[in-house]
């Protein structure tokens, strides 16, 4: 590959960057990104939330890459921390995408094992953009019954959701890509069940400390892939990584 440079933000449009990036499905599940900010000391959140890494860089990536995928991904923690709402594209986005041939927006997606999840929530308030709802067949069927009524749900796995046949089941809807935005646990079981084809960091200039997670966090350890570094993005000291698998 050739040398790296850190390429400074004046000279580059985050969404142009992005769109222009090869991704390439396979045949059995989509192309999975995942898309994180982390502090100097990898720190992903502050007091609870990742609003406190945030920058007007960071903004700008997050909603570049959210114009990219058939579904953007989150683990029922992230969306119940966050209070995930609707997925927003202006109208240039969806025109960008319906004429890439995909949906105007693209499909939430959540992962929750026990169906935990507030069918009043924010999440669920546009009955024009169902989310999808990927939990077990364990899940208590009160609760799965309820999300049925504001969501389509897609069960994956037993005691947890198994990611792999989650995916190939997004496969057979045909969705290609999949951007994940954390958190941390769900993030380690893709890292587990070598899933990540893609990781986008962003390091916030700034130093925590404290005991906050990082970007996977889970009961196993060890390297579970190498990824090469794809690009270099630097604005206002906030650094964004792109790594991706070797095609
Ligand atoms: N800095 C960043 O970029 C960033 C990004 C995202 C999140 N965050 C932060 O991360 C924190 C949340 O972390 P978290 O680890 O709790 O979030 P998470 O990974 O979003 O959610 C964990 C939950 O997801 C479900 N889950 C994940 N994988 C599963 C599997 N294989 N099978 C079944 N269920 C599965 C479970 O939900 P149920 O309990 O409902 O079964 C589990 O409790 C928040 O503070 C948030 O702000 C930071």
């Amino acid at each position: 590959m050739d040398q790296l440079f850190p390429t400074f933000r004046a000279d580059l449009d985050p969404v142009e960057a992005v769109a222009s990036d090869v991704r390439t499905a396979l045949p059995i599940r989509p192309w999975i990104m995942v898309n994180m900010v982390a502090s100097i000391d990898g720190a992903i959140e502050v007091d609870g939330r990742s609003g406190g890494l945030g920058s007007p860089a960071d903004k700008a990536m997050f909603h570049a890459l959210r114009q990219l995928p058939d579904v953007i991904l989150a683990g029922a923690g992230t969306v119940r921390a966050e209070n995930y709402g609707p997925v927003q594209l202006d109208d240039a986005a969806q025109s960008r995408r319906v004429a890439r041939g995909q949906q105007p927006l693209p499909r939430l997606a959540v992962v929750s094992g026990r169906a935990h999840l507030d069918p009043n929530a924010k999440l669920f308030s546009d009955p024009s953009q169902r989310p999808i709802v990927i939990t077990t067949s364990t899940a208590a069927t009160d609760a799965v019954d309820a999300l049925r009524t504001v969501a389509d749900i897609i069960v994956a796995g037993n005691e947890r959701v198994d990611l792999h046949d989650a995916f190939a089941k997004l496969r057979a809807l045909n969705m290609h890509t999949v951007l994940c935005e954390g958190g941390p646990t769900l993030n380690d079981q893709l890292l587990v069940d070598d899933l990540v084809d893609e990781w986008c960091q962003t390091i916030a200039p700034i130093l925590t400390g404290g005991d906050a997670s990082r970007g996977a966090h889970g009961p196993t350890s060890g390297v579970a892939r190498n990824l090469s570094l794809a690009r270099v993005i630097v604005e206002d000291n906030v650094v964004l990584l792109r790594y991706a698998r070797e095609s």
